[in-house]
């Protein structure tokens, strides 16, 4: 018989507790990858609707890398017949808002919250909001990233759960050693959009004045959606221009971009980018920038656009000379971000 004395027994013990906590550590995490397994397989089903939050985050590189090796597959299944089966069903279409930041400017994180916020209190017909920024961004202490920006980056993630915006981290390391740029955080983000049929990227900082004439820009012309000569509107589009996306020329996106991702074999997307043509009546002028818009006119029937983009001074802030906006804008924003202090004057 073997005595236990009292040092060999609490060795037992501890041994014990750590092996249970060991053990439970590794069902936590089990339980956790089975559900963002779950998250990102629901995000790739055609979302018709899905409820606000849930599962509307992808935070660490391995879903990244999970989302994008399920969306190159699920592509791949669906090949050709994804928009016909769409416009047989005279569906709206699937599409998408977006909002893109390169640089953690905590005023433009809090104009993006607001440009959702908006969508979402006022039942924007585009039921899908994403934000895209720089998976590092997720990584850094408040201190690196900046303090103002990790709080705005918090109120951004609080905000994802209640207006169902969908956060997109981009995973930059293809881009090391250059500067991270709005082009190329796109063209490394862009995979992401494959299960929509189009996706609007609208500049931020800036304020929606009218949702549904900001949704009119997605729904009141044909779109180019993919290529198909059998459909003229694909390639010789009256509202859309093509414009190319060149990441290694230009730094910023025009600030109203349509984009539309589509497959073209194994692991290979295709986007097609279009500005809308501003000359045509009544769509052109659906988004502009401050000098765009008529202030003096109070006149019935003056047209006032349903999305204002603001427009940076040389140091990187806002405008907000000759841009009657700016107070309204900074009031509303001030809402979302309560707490952050932006103003400088
Ligand atoms: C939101 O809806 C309210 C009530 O219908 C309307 O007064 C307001 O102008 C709308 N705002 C925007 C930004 O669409
Ligand atoms: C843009 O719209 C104007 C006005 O409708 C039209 O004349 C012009 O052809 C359009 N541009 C393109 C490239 O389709
Ligand atoms: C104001 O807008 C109306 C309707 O669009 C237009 O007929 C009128 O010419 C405009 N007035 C001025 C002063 O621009």
């Amino acid at each position: 018989m073997v005595l236990l004395n009292s040092s060999t027994v609490s060795t037992f013990l501890s041994m014990g507790v750590v092996c249970i906590c060991t053990l439970m550590l590794f069902f936590a995490g089990y339980v956790l990858q089975q559900q963002s397994v779950k998250n990102i397989q629901h995000a790739l089903r055609p979302p018709q609707a899905h409820p606000a939050g849930q599962g509307s985050t992808f935070q660490s590189s391995e879903h990244q890398r999970v989302l994008s090796e399920l969306n190159s597959r699920l592509a791949a299944d669906l090949d050709q017949p994804r928009v016909e089966q769409r416009s047989l069903a005279g569906s709206k279409g699937n599409y998408a808002y977006l909002q893109l930041l390169s640089r953690p400017d905590p005023s433009d994180i809090c104009s993006a919250v607001l440009f959702f916020k908006t969508l979402a209190k006022n039942e924007s017909a585009i039921e899908d909001r994403l934000f895209m920024y720089p998976q590092e961004w997720d990584r850094m202490s408040s201190k690196q990233l900046g303090e103002d920006a990790s709080t705005a980056m918090a109120i951004l993630r609080a905000a994802s759960i209640k207006y169902g915006i969908w956060l997109l981290p981009i995973d930059m390391t293809a881009a090391k050693g250059y500067s991270i740029t709005n082009t190329k955080l796109l063209r490394l983000g862009q995979i992401q959009f494959m299960q929509y049929d189009s996706v609007l990227y609208v500049q931020t900082p800036g304020l929606i004045l009218d949702t549904g004439k900001l949704d009119q820009v997605l729904l009141s012309q044909p779109l180019p959606l993919v290529h198909d000569k059998n459909r003229p509107d694909s390639y010789d589009n009256k509202a859309w221009t093509p414009s190319a996306l060149r990441p290694e020329r230009d730094a910023d996106l025009p600030p109203v971009y349509l984009v539309t991702v589509n497959n073209v074999g194994f692991r290979n997307v295709q986007a097609r980018t279009h500005v809308p043509n501003t000359s045509l009546p009544g769509f052109g002028n659906l988004i502009t920038g401050p000098s765009g818009v008529d202030w003096d006119n109070e006149s019935e029937g003056s047209e006032l656009p349903g999305y204002v983009y603001f427009e940076n001074d040389r140091d990187g802030r806002v405008k907000w000379a000759g841009n009657p906006l700016f107070g309204t804008w900074r009031a509303q924003q001030n809402e979302v971000c309560e707490g952050l202090v932006f103003d400088d004057m």
